[in-house]
């Protein structure tokens, strides 16, 4: 390990060292999630589609075994959740049974993204679209067991966390042989046209009830180990066309934070900057990750993992330990810096 990663390590084990504890009551009655891999946990087992991770090693750290977690322990909305004080992780979307809805419901897919086609040369996947439908299906189910007005105040003091967009970059703008995005749109216009859709999705959640938004931003997908090994120019440096798309992106994501902060009345949104870390000091990116990886970047079934799980960012060539998500999840639940989440973090945000 060189100096430099060294350095950085040094800086995550100070911000970890403190030790949460949780008890009593959730801090909001109910958590519903969208995302991609970074929040799946096992909406994609019963897919057809190589974005998959309910095999060995993945979850590897995680009490329950592979449950289809994209990491070897939590993921950071699994954080998120536990801050939040709810004893139970968030159930998929794919094994509710209508009985344990009440509390909320995890929609996210791997491979998924804001547009439809993305990440579907893997297979299927659970587009934003399609994961707001699925959310309409349940704001139903629960309607009938509670009453539309019951279910309205219910539902307003829900926390909704987005997490969705680096697929729409990784597994769609950046994959010109499977996509024609990059050659229709400049970044410029395809940051707008994702920044777009995603507005009326999210607008749409906001007419079935949900007031307060926790929204994050995109990675910086540059320095992603898979991006590195098949884009970089160089081996040891981040892929900066890449991030500084994604960062486009970002800034709308802002703005669409303010512009709906007037808009819709009685709602309270949050942006969170995900590009806060800074992986750029990393000289090899093959010491970046943990699993052994298949072509695609996901690891190899039932193969070892590393040991020093806790020295490596990344677990295969895509998705970040745990590790890593118990930093990013407890920045945005309480931010150390006034410039990682904005206006306000997820645990002023959540007492509003
Ligand atoms: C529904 O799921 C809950 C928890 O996931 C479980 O306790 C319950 O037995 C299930 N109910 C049915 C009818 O399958
Ligand atoms: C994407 O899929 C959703 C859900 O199936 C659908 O409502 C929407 O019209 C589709 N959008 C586009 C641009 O095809
Ligand atoms: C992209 O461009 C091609 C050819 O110009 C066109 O056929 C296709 O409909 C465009 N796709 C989108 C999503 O705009
Ligand atoms: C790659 O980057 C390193 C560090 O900046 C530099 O020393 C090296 O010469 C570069 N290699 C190539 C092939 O550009």
């Amino acid at each position: 390990m060189d100096r430099e990663t060294k350095l950085w390590l040094v800086v995550l084990f100070f911000l970890f060292s403190a030790t949460y504890c949780v008890v009593g009551v959730p801090q909001v009655p109910c958590l519903f999630i969208f995302g991609d891999s970074l929040s799946d946990s096992g909406n994609n087992n019963n897919l057809n589609t190589e974005a998959k991770a309910n095999f060995m090693p993945y979850g590897v750290d995680f009490p329950a075994g592979p449950t289809g977690r994209f990491t070897n322990g939590r993921t950071s909305v699994d954080i998120i959740t536990q801050l939040l004080g709810f004893d139970h992780f968030i159930p998929p979307y794919a094994n509710t049974n209508g009985t344990d809805i009440a509390l909320g419901v995890n929609y996210a897919s791997g491979a998924a993204g804001i547009r439809n086609e993305t990440g579907t040369h893997m297979g299927e996947d659970i587009s934003f679209g399609l994961q707001v439908q699925h959310h309409r299906d349940i704001v139903s189910q629960l309607t009938t067991k509670l009453g539309t007005d019951k279910v309205q105040q219910h539902l307003n003091k829900c926390l909704y966390y987005v997490n969705i967009g680096n697929n729409d970059y990784l597994n769609n703008y950046f994959l010109p042989e499977h996509y024609p995005s990059n050659s229709n749109y400049t970044t410029e216009q395809y940051a707008i046209a994702l920044a777009i859709e995603y507005s009326t999705y999210v607008k749409d959640l906001y007419e079935l009830g949900a007031r307060k938004f926790s929204l994050i931003g995109l990675n910086l997908i540059g320095c992603i180990p898979y991006e590195i090994s098949t884009h970089g120019k160089n081996d040891s440096m981040c892929v900066q066309e890449e991030s500084q798309a994604a960062q486009l992106f970002n800034e709308e994501l802002k703005a669409l934070v303010d512009r709906y902060n007037k808009e819709l009345v009685g709602a309270k949104f949050i942006y969170v900057n995900s590009a806060f870390m800074k992986y750029s000091n990393f000289k090899l990116p093959d010491s970046l990750k943990c699993c052994k990886d298949k072509e695609n970047g996901l690891c190899f079934p039932n193969e070892e993992s590393c040991i020093g799980r806790h020295l490596h960012p990344f677990f295969d060539a895509f998705h970040p330990t745990e590790k890593v998500n118990l930093f990013t999840a407890r920045c945005a639940y309480s931010s150390p810096i006034p410039t990682y989440t904005y206006p306000m973090d997820i645990s002023q945000l959540v007492k509003l």
